[in-house]
């Protein structure tokens, strides 16, 4: 599974983070960081969840 995260859509709401603090982080300035690679076992639903916790739709899974 591979996760994006569209930076121009991305506004700081920290939700992804809140939702699925495993598989996002945030920069200083609370804007989700784009994740890098493939997501680890076990971490996919947790993926999932931030991804629908975004009001931005700016995570994306594959
Ligand atoms: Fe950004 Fe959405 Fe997370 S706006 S910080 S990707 S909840």
């Amino acid at each position: 599974m591979k996760v994006t995260i569209d930076a121009n859509k991305c506004s700081g709401h920290a939700r992804c983070a809140a939702t699925a603090p495993e598989v996002f982080e945030l920069d200083d300035a609370g804007y989700a960081i784009p994740y890098d690679g493939e997501v680890p076992d076990g971490f996919e639903e947790a993926a999932r969840e931030g991804a629908y916790a975004c009001p931005e739709r700016a995570i994306t899974v594959d």
